[in-house]
C-alpha cells in the first residue's frame, strides 16, 4: 500500500510545522523519517493517519485521496485503513491483551469467530498467547509495545520513534 504526500502544509497558529512537504512511501518498503527533534516527523505521521488536519496539500493512500484541501476531502482516521503505533504504547488500560488486539477488528464489524482466530494467530506470532487474558497494563514495557504493534492494521503502519523490538506483525 503506497502513501503519497503532495505539497502538504501544517501550521499550529502562526507556526508552520510542515512547509510544502512532498514524499512518496512506496508499497512493500520500510521508510524512515529522520530529522532533528521538532522538525515535524510526528506531525507528518499524524496528518497521514488523519489525526491532524493539514492546512493545504494532498494525501493519497493507494492512489485514493484521503485528504485534499483543493477538493475538500478529509477522510476520518478509521476510513483510511491504516494504523499508527504511537511513541507511547497507547494500550487501552481497561482492556485485556486480547481486547486490545481485537479492537480494530471489532470496530470494522469483523465476525466474532474471525476476530478470535486472527487475534490468537497474531498473539502467537509475537509470543503473547499466554498473556491473552491479562490486563494490558500488567505487561512489561516490551510486551505492551508488542500489543501496540499488533493493534493492527489492514495497511501500512507508521511507527513513531524507533522501537526496541525488531519484529512486528500485521493482522489482515
Ligand atoms: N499541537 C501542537 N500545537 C502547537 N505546536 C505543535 C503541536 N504539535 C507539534 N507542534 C510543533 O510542531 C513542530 C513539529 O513537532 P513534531 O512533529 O512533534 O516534531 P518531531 O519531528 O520531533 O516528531 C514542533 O516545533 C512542535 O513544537
Ligand atoms: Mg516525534
Amino acid at each position: 500500500m503506497s502513501v503519497q504526500v503532495r505539497q502538504m502544509v501544517k501550521s499550529f497558529g502562526a507556526f508552520r510545522a510542515i512547509d510544502d512537504l512532498s514524499v512518496t512511501f512506496q508499497s512493500g518498503k520500510i521508510s524512515v523519517l529522520l530529522g532533528a527533534s521538532g522538525c515535524g516527523k510526528t506531525t507528518t505521521l499524524r496528518c497521514i493517519a488523519g489525526l491532524e488536519n493539514p492546512n493545504g496539500g494532498e494525501i493519497r493512500i493507494e492512489d485514493e485521496p484521503v485528504f485534499s484541501s483543493a477538493r475538500g476531502i478529509d477522510l476520518p482516521p478509521e476510513k483510511r485503513r491504516l494504523g499508527m503505533v504511537f511513541q507511547s504504547y497507547a494500550v487501552w488500560p481497561h482492556l485485556t491483551v486480547k481486547g486490545n488486539v481485537g479492537m480494530p477488528l471489532r470496530a470494522q464489524n469483523v465476525p466474532k469467530e474471525q476476530i478470535e482466530r486472527r487475534v490468537q494467530e497474531t498473539l502467537a506470532i509475537v509470543g503473547l498467547s499466554e498473556q491473552a487474558e491479562k490486563s494490558a497494563m500488567k505487561l512489561s514495557g516490551g510486551q505492551q509495545q508488542r500489543v501496540s504493534i499488533v493493534f493492527h492494521r489492514t495497511g501500512p503502519t507508521p511507527k513513531d520513534e524507533a522501537l526496541q523490538w525488531s519484529g512486528w506483525a500485521v493482522v489482515r
